[in-house]
Formats: C-alpha cells, structure tokens, sequence
C-alpha cells in the first residue's frame, strides 16, 4: 500500500467530528442515548418486571412501620434482600428473588453489603421469640454474632399518627391500599412496640413465592 492510499484526506467527515470538541460530545451522547432507550424503556412495559408476583400483598400497616423501622436503624447497611439466580445463594436462602416481589416496596431493600446474611426470605425461618431475642441482644442465640442489639425497639411505641398518611402516600405511587385500610391503620397499631413491627416485617419478607 502506498502512504498515499492511507492518508486521510485532510476534510474528510471522521477528522471534523474527532477534532470538535462539541461534535464529538454531542454525537457520543446521541449514541449513549440510543443504547440506553433500547435497554430500559422495555422494562417500563414489562409484566415480569411491573406486575406483583401472584401472592404478594401490600404490607400491613403494622409491616410498614417494622419496615420504616428497617430503614431507621440501618439494617440494610448489613442485611442485603436480594436473593441472586446463582447455586450457591438459593442453596443458602431459597428460591431467587424475581422483580414481582419488589412492586409495592418504594424503595426497594435490595442493599448491596452483607456483612450479615441476605434476609430477603427470611419470614417464617424463626418464630417471632426468636427474633426478639436475637434482636435484644443477637449475643444470646449466635454467640458470635457482630450484629448490635437494639434493645431500645422493645421499650418504643410506634407512632401511630404516621402511619395512614404513610400508606396515602405509598397509594399515589401504586400500592392498593384501600380508603378503609388507611382510615383503620392508626387503631390497628395502636400500642404496638417497634419490636413488634419490625418482627411482623421480617416475617412476611419473601413469603409471596414458594
Ligand atoms: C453491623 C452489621 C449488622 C447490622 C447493622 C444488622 N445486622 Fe442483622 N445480622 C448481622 C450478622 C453478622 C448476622 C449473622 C449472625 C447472627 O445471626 O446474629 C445477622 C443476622 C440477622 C438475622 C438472622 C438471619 C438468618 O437468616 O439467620 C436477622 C433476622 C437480622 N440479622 C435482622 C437484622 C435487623 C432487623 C437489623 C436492624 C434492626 C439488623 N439485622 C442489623 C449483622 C448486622
């Protein structure tokens, strides 16, 4: 080949876009855009990832304030709830997580760190004495366990004036709540300690697929 044949020629459309600065940053984004559209627009309109899974039901309001709670003290810095499709993780936990469960928690407790096990299906694993304990002083059952304990849960009132507006909220993004479960929620965790509510949490995650 001679130098001739490989000389771009000196206007040529690749030099004027790879020398501007402003073309380039504008094509790039234009490609970007393209890419992104086609990889997430479709999830928008998927059933499987838009429709709760048969069995899935909106958290009672006692769960809800075991979950505000869950969120409160930080367990997701620990506690992942994201079940991944490998061997090894539903050996441990059970069935993978799939996005139906996921439809009414806004936001979702996937997490990213585990420091202690995933907790994603955990419900129905203990009885309810169990995580009392555990969660009083997680010493008294694994004895090596570097998980606090949250001793303050048992002696703390939930607050019940928050939670219907909680869940008139959680309606507006999608949850079918309806006008007598919100207007029944104060009465129904009137009294209830913060131990209570997030033990009824704990015991309904992942309980919507065998
Ligand atoms: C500093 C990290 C850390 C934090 C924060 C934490 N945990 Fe844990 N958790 C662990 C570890 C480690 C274990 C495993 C040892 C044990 O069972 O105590 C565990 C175990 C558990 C288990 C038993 C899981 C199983 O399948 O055996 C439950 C339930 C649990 N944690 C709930 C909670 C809740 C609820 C909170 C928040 C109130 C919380 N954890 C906060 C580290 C943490």
């Amino acid at each position: 080949m001679s130098d001739q044949n490989n000389a771009v020629p000196k206007s040529s459309l690749h030099e004027k876009i790879e020398t501007s600065n402003f073309l380039l940053i504008a094509l790039t984004l234009f490609v970007l855009t393209i890419g992104g559209l086609v990889e997430i627009v479709p999830l928008f309109f998927q059933k499987s990832t838009t429709e709760a899974v048969a069995g899935l039901k909106p958290y009672t309001p006692l769960q809800l304030m075991g979950r505000d709670v869950y969120l409160r003290e930080g367990c997701y810095n620990c506690h992942s709830q994201m079940i991944r499709p490998f061997r090894a993780e539903t050996m441990r936990y059970g069935h993978y997580s799939v996005a139906g469960e996921f439809v009414y928690d806004h936001p979702f407790q996937w997490g990213s760190k585990r420091t202690g096990p995933d907790l994603h299906r955990v419900g129905g694993k203990y009885s309810d004495e169990w995580h009392r304990i555990h969660l009083n002083n997680p010493r008294d059952l694994v004895p090596e366990s570097n998980m606090p304990a949250y001793p303050w849960l048992e002696a703390t009132k939930v607050d019940d004036s928050a939670v219907a507006t909680r869940m008139s909220a959680l309606r507006k993004v999608g949850v079918p709540y309806t006008d007598a479960e919100i207007a029944g929620a104060q009465a129904e965790v009137k009294d209830k300690t913060e131990m209570e509510a997030v033990i009824s949490y704990l015991q309904v995650l992942g309980r919507a697929v065998k």
